[in-house]
């Protein structure tokens, strides 16, 4: 939900269905006012050319989900739901020269640019929705997403369109928060470890304005949901990982706490391949 403050003001939260325009939609209304807050709270848990897929910090570095390191160079990579690009510009240092990154808000992207040239390491980028890529078909080897966009629209739509842009043989990795994280509050503390909802209630969780207008919206998909989500787009499921909360780690971030992640998963991290070509990353 939505505990990263700094976003629209909320005058009331709805469960009710929500289709594509207004998920995207909301998602860049709050996104263009949380950006900055999101960016001075988190930015050093990401790091400027880190790639970690979730509160738990699972490390791209130690992880390897998107395959073999060697295999990034000279990959074409597109991350969805990019931010402010952290995870491209550490593909970007691991030899991926063909990286490009999306995102619904153009102030997260302008956290990108501010990046860009404090580091030196510049990552293309482009104001867009998961669910509409502006990219040819086949155009990417890899299209990867730590939290990006995916948690907040239909699943089906943004599936197809990220096996859409994948070469056969491309591989889709992308986390998303833990299905299992949908039937507790939202709660960091012991109030965040009993059961309030049911896990099966697929309705949408949709924050609105004043006049009703959805300012952020969160879908919930269960793990089969998301597993027939995948093989519907065509794509065959190779991994599913559950990180597990590190000792070290004493971040607090929304919901997700030592506390709770050391008895529940916070995040799913989903890897596939589309079928066909060479199999590997790169071209
Ligand atoms: C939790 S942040 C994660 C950003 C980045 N991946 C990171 O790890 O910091 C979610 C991002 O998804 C983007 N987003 C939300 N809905 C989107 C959509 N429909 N299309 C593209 N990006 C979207 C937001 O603007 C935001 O930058």
């Amino acid at each position: 939900m939505s505990d990263d403050a700094g976003g629209a003001p909320v005058h009331r939260v709805a469960r009710r269905a929500a289709g594509p325009e207004e998920s995207a939609r909301a998602s860049r209304v709050w996104w263009e006012r949380a950006a900055d807050e999101y960016q001075a709270e988190h930015g050093a848990f990401l790091r400027d050319a880190g790639f970690v897929w979730g509160p738990e910090g699972l490390d791209e570095a130690d992880a390897q989900l998107l395959g073999p390191v060697e295999e990034l160079r000279g990959a074409r990579v597109l991350e969805v739901g990019c931010g402010a690009a952290q995870c491209s510009r550490w593909l970007r240092s691991q030899g991926a020269e063909r990286v490009v990154g999306i995102d619904v808000s153009g102030r997260q992207l302008q956290h990108a640019r501010r990046i860009d040239e404090h580091t030196g390491v510049r990552v293309p980028t482009a104001q867009a929705d998961v669910q509409r890529l502006p990219f040819a078909a086949a155009a990417f080897d890899l299209v990867c997403s730590a939290y990006g966009g995916l948690p907040f629209v239909p699943a089906d739509a943004a599936l197809a369109e990220a096996a859409r842009v994948l070469r056969p043989g491309g591989r889709l990795v992308f986390s998303v928060s833990h299905p299992v994280r949908w039937c507790f509050p939202d709660d960091p503390g012991p109030r965040g470890l009993t059961v309030q909802e049911s896990y099966f209630d697929r309705r949408t969780h949709v924050e609105e304005d004043a006049a009703g207008r959805a300012v952020y919206v969160e879908h919930h998909h269960t793990l089969g949901d998301w597993v027939r989500a995948i093989t519907g787009a065509g794509l065959v499921l190779r991994d599913l990982v559950e990180p597990e909360w590190p000792e070290d780690n004493e971040e607090v971030w929304g919901g997700w706490s030592p506390l709770r992640g050391r008895l529940l998963p916070g995040t799913a991290v989903f890897a596939a391949v589309k079928p066909g070509g060479a199999g590997a990353a790169a071209g």
